[in-house]
């Protein structure tokens, strides 16, 4: 929520810099500047150079995706300094939404940064690909970055892939079912399970048919960037 006045930092200067708002810093090009709003629930803010404009707000509750208008937007998940990143932009460039949404930023709360008719949507990408929280791994980014966007009826999120595959027998928080829960499972664990096929597991417990080949059989129809999405609902515990 926005109370208060909006306060445009000029202090003159037109070089690239990055800004620093604390939990996560954001570069700024040549001619943009910072924003700063009055939030109350989250941390708002932003940066514009005058044309184009991108506010983000960062907090503690979920964003449920009210999708922009599924017919004017292509959607496309990327992974920006380690975190796994929706990204959203308008079918015809400069006219909707352009949105970078991160579930699991720093410390577990939500991300989001966006603009309205942006004229410069390549500068923004620019941006949205070296935005970078305090515990980001800059070692670790798409190599197709902001290409190959798809058009997407019904993007299902994290939550929904989760329920329609694994809570049948794991559950979101540290609660154990048939399989632990998600927030004790490690990340780089995680990735071995699904994406190390040198990697083979079979449990010593009852559960001895549910190791890593039942997973990856299981769950063939899951795309990298299914499970990328899912493992955004994993704490950052490493
Ligand atoms: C039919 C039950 C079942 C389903 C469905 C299932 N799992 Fe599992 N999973 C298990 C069991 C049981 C284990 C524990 C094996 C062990 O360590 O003994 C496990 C372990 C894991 C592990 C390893 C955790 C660790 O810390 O070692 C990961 C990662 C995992 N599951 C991810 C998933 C994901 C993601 C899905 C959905 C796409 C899924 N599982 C669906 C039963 C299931």
């Amino acid at each position: 929520m926005i109370v208060s006045q909006l306060l445009i930092s000029c202090t003159g200067q037109d070089r690239p810099k990055t800004i620093d708002f604390g939990s996560f810093t954001i570069p700024a090009p040549a001619g943009w500047n910072k924003i700063e709003f009055q939030g109350i629930d989250s941390y708002v803010g932003g940066l514009t150079n005058g044309t184009d404009t991108l506010t983000f707000d960062y907090g503690w509750y979920s964003y449920d995706f009210g999708y922009e208008d599924t017919d004017a937007h292509l959607i496309k998940i990327d992974t920006i300094n380690g975190k796994t990143a929706t990204l959203i932009k308008p079918r015809i460039s400069g006219h909707g939404t352009i949105r970078m949404y991160i579930s699991n930023a720093y410390k577990g709360n939500y991300f989001n940064l966006v603009g309205s008719d942006i004229q410069n949507e390549l500068t923004v990408f620019d941006i949205f690909k070296s935005v970078k929280f305090k515990d980001s791994n800059t070692t670790v980014n798409s190599l197709n970055f902001a290409q190959n966007f798809k058009a997407s009826k019904y993007p299902p999120s994290a939550e929904q892939i989760f329920k329609r595959n694994c809570a049948s027998c794991h559950h979101i928080s540290d609660i154990q079912l048939i399989g632990p829960g998600m927030t004790t499972m490690r990340k780089d664990r995680f990735d071995k399970w699904f994406f190390d096929t040198l990697f083979v597991y079979t449990p010593q417990t009852p559960n001895e048919k549910m190791g890593t080949d039942y997973h990856r059989k299981m769950f063939e129809h899951l795309t990298d960037q299914d499970i990328q999405l899912i493992k955004g609902l994993l704490k950052e515990n490493e």
